[in-house]
């Protein structure tokens, strides 16, 4: 029988980004977003920084925490000896959140729309917790390599419930294609632990 993911957490039915933002700006009000990761057992922000650390062997490299939310991924590549960081995220109450000293940039930007930001510019992007329910579309990923320079790194995770629904499989597989990364670490693992939701976990090599 077919997992039912869908029903898994309340902010997996929303579907437009002005209910998003909302969502977010009662989520972030006391801390609660933070305080329920630890609760839920949300994983993805340490299994990715491990998974970089395989491959990013130079702690200076410039990373792009792309979908920062309230620092969680920042924070785990601060302690890893990762500090040349900038994040990104629709969501100002969540960036709010960030402690100081994490990234050297903060930006309001939305990641469905074509990025301002010059091409080749970043030696890694980090894009955790935000391919899921009602986020960011296949299409970013694109945009997202983009901005990475020719050799470096891609890590991201995808919600389970929505890898194929939102066309992350045929996006991923067109990308390859494409010839604009070599993929290296696929596999599917723990992400939202206590409510028994994985997501499929990439790190790829840009190519391009
Ligand atoms: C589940 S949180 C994950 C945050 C962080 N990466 C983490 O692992 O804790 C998803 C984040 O994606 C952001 N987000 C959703 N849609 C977005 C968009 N279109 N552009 C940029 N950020 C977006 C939300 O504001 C939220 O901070």
């Amino acid at each position: 029988m077919k997992k039912d993911v869908d029903s898994k957490l309340d902010i997996y039915k929303i579907t437009k980004s002005e209910e998003l933002l909302k969502y977010y700006q009662d989520w972030t009000k006391k801390n609660k977003y933070n305080q329920d990761m630890v609760e839920l057992n949300y994983t993805a922000p340490k299994e990715t920084v491990l998974l970089l650390k395989k491959y990013a062997l130079n702690n200076k490299c410039k990373i792009l925490d792309a979908g920062c939310g309230t620092g969680l991924v920042g924070i785990e590549l601060v302690k890893n000896g990762y500090f040349n960081l900038d994040g990104v995220d629709f969501s100002q109450n969540m960036l709010d959140l960030i402690p100081k000293d994490i990234y050297k940039k903060t930006e309001k930007i939305d990641l469905n729309k074509p990025l301002k930001f010059e091409t080749n510019i970043y030696d890694a992007v980090m894009c955790v917790g935000t391919f899921t329910y009602g986020h960011v579309k296949p299409e970013a990923l694109e945009e997202l390599i983009r901005i990475i320079k020719n050799g470096g790194l891609i890590c991201f995770t995808i919600n389970e419930g929505i890898y194929e629904k939102y066309g992350f499989d045929k996006k991923i597989e067109e990308i390859s294609k494409k010839k604009l990364w070599n993929i290296k670490e696929f596999f599917k693992s723990n992400y939202i632990v206590n409510k028994d939701v994985k997501a499929w976990y990439y790190l790829s090599k840009i190519t391009k």
